[in-house]
């Protein structure tokens, strides 16, 4: 016990490894000073340095930018990208190219079916009629609009199922008892809706003729 140093008491450590103790005393209870090694003073003034550097770099000098700035830059750039992928589609797509090329190639109806089956069955159902098949020959409705009824509410020209589901129910509609369709437009390149009208279309040779020669 004896052998401990004794402490001395000043207002504070000054020097290197020294120990004090602080002269004042609250209930009992002391304080000790000791001065802080260099290793914890470089990480302090270091931290206190970063922040104008930080701030010079970022929003004054234009070194570096902030993450909302690249962020909101990169989606620009993609509306722009998706925006001209969909304007060259549009510049050569219409009804007879819908019936005569694409609903005729194989492959193209193919993927339209696998995407459907990805996308779409939840609500217009595995088999496209709306309705999920229970097992026991019975079946619930589902919220879209049968795909094989012959019926097409926003018309039935294949330039008419690609603009909606590429823009999904109009805004001015109110869906189908309040249900609406998606913009697909927004998650799907144009290929895609291309693929999926010509599925469509490939399901219902009556409703498009043309497009089964
Ligand atoms: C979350 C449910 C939902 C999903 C998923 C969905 N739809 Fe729809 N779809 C609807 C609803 C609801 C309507 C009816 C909209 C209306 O009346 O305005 C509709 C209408 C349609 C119509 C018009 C049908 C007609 O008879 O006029 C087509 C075509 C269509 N959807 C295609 C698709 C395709 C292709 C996909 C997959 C990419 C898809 N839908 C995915 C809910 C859905």
């Amino acid at each position: 016990m004896s052998s401990e140093p004794e402490i001395k008491v000043a207002s504070y450590a000054d020097g290197k490894s020294k120990i004090v103790i602080r002269p004042h005393e609250y209930d009992g209870i002391q304080e000790y000073d000791q001065t802080l090694p260099n290793w914890w003073l470089f990480i302090f003034y270091g931290a206190i340095l970063f922040f104008p550097l930080c701030w010079l770099a970022y929003y004054q000098l234009g070194f570096m930018r902030p993450d909302e700035e690249v962020i909101t830059q990169k989606m620009a750039q993609i509306e722009m990208a998706k925006a001209k992928d969909l304007q060259d589609m549009m510049a050569h797509l219409d009804n007879s190219v819908l019936n005569d090329k694409w609903a005729k190639d194989a492959t193209v109806v193919a993927n339209g079916r696998e995407t459907y089956m990805a996308n779409c069955t939840a609500c217009h159902g595995q088999n496209l009629d709306a309705k999920m098949d229970l097992g026991n020959g019975q079946s619930v409705p589902l919220p879209g609009l049968s795909l094989v009824d012959g019926q097409w509410k926003y018309g039935s020209q294949p330039m008419d199922l690609f603009k909606l589901i590429n823009l999904g129910t109009p805004p001015e509609s109110a869906g189908n008892n309040g249900a609406r369709m998606a913009p697909w437009g927004q998650q799907m390149a144009p290929i895609k809706i291309v693929e999926l009208v010509s599925f469509i279309m490939s399901q219902n040779p009556k409703d498009f003729p043309d497009a089964h020669n």
